[in-house]
């Protein structure tokens, strides 16, 4: 009798464990999803949609997770393993190279410090985990203007970044985008 609750209490901690982690060591910078839904914006005019998200972008000191989580997922072709390998190194050993983010978000943020060197391998483990399961948002390529989801700088002509579709369309200087 003992020793099933001890098992259920082990296990119930591992499972809300990872959350615990992620509100201690990565909710300081990351939120966790976007403050507000797609449906919710919709109801807004568009300089009201661009108000809002500018002030959320303001208060932002790294992308939300769901957004990151996204990412990785496509980046890796939905394939666990890599994603939560990539994850736990990224954690403890993070640069500039391997990052997989939008080269716009390591600019405006700079890389991540090496959060994970203060977890243990189980701790990183769950938190990876976590990573993958806890959202099913997905990445959708076109949604983001062309020039931010290029490696490194992209090229533009006209002034103008890509043919992006978002209104209005980047400035850019320099022959540079972003
Ligand atoms: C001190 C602020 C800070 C904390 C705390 C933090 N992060 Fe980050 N994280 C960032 C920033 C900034 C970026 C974007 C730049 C980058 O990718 O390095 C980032 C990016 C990431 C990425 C994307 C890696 C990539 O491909 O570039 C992952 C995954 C991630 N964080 C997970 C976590 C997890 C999990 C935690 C908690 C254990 C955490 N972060 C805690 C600031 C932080």
């Amino acid at each position: 009798m003992k020793k099933t609750l001890l098992a259920a209490l082990l296990l119930g901690a591992s499972l809300f464990g990872s959350e615990a982690i992620v509100k201690q060591k990565c909710t300081a910078c990351h939120m966790i999803d976007m403050p507000f839904t797609q449906a919710e914006m919709m109801k807004l005019t568009p300089q009201e949609r661009m108000a809002k998200k500018q002030a959320v972008m303001k208060s932002m000191k790294a992308p939300p997770l769901s957004k990151v989580s996204a990412k990785l997922k496509y980046e890796f072709g939905n394939d666990k393993a890599k994603f939560t390998a990539f994850v736990k190194d990224y954690l403890r050993n993070p640069s500039a190279e391997k990052s997989k983010c939008m080269p716009m978000a390591l600019k405006r943020f700079g890389v991540m410090p090496p959060i994970g060197k203060g977890l243990s391998d189980a701790e990183l483990d769950s938190v990876a985990s976590w990573l993958y399961t806890h959202f099913d948002t997905q990445w959708n390529p076109g949604e983001q203007q062309r020039c931010q989801g290029q490696k490194g700088p992209m090229k533009c002509g006209a002034g103008k970044c890509g043919k992006s579709t978002a209104k209005p369309a980047m400035k850019c200087g320099a022959g540079k985008c972003g």
